[in-house]
């Protein structure tokens, strides 16, 4: 009898630690390999690649950004940018998290290359500016990577996209760093 209990404490112990050590790519942050690669096979679109943020980080940019944000990207990307919005589940690709997307030593942005190695998405993208990659990605949605991101340039304009990318680059706070 004791045995069998000992036993039976053995086995959930091992369905235990099973289920801790599964992988856990569902929950960690989410990459985006498929407008990564476009980048590396085909760099930024010229017309978008020596485009860069040129708003400063005012209050008033801040705040206007993170209303523009709420309103037309939180509903994919999330609140606090971390692809987990309610409209993200079941699009395939998912949303990537847009937290750490500027800041190229954020281990959010690591991710294994197609021949296993492990390099910051930048790198994987031959250094591609993050201004210009980004308001591409804004601007022409979806289109160069088959995603359901919806293109921008035609519902907000220039300025409006950019103080959406200033929000973004500043943390995901309408909070000025001076
Ligand atoms: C309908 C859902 C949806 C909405 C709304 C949406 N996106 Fe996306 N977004 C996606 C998906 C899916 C991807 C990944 C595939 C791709 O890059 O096309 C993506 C990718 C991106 C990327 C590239 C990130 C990377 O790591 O390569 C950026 C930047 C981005 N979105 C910003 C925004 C911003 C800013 C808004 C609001 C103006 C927005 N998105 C609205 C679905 C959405």
């Amino acid at each position: 009898m004791a045995r069998k209990f000992v036993a039976i404490v053995f086995l959930l112990c091992l369905a235990t630690i099973g289920w801790a050590v599964q992988p856990s790519h569902a929950h960690g942050p989410k990459h985006n390999p498929a407008r990564h690669q476009y980048v590396m096979h085909h760099g930024l679109p010229e017309s978008y690649s020596e485009l860069r943020n040129l708003l400063p980080p005012t209050s008033a940019n801040l705040t206007e950004g993170e209303r523009l944000y709420r309103e037309n990207c939180a509903l994919c990307h999330g609140e606090t940018g971390q692809g987990d919005g309610e409209g993200a589940l079941g699009l395939d690709p998912a949303p990537p998290s847009l937290t750490g997307i500027f800041d190229p030593s954020a281990p959010a942005m690591m991710e294994t290359s197609s021949d296993g190695q492990m390099m910051s998405g930048r790198e994987m993208m031959g250094g591609a500016d993050m201004d210009a990659y980004t308001f591409w990605a804004v601007s022409e949605g979806g289109a160069p990577t088959g995603s359901a991101m919806p293109a921008y340039k035609d519902i907000l304009t220039a300025e409006e996209r950019w103080r959406i990318l200033l929000y973004v680059a500043n943390g995901f706070s309408a909070k000025t760093s001076q």
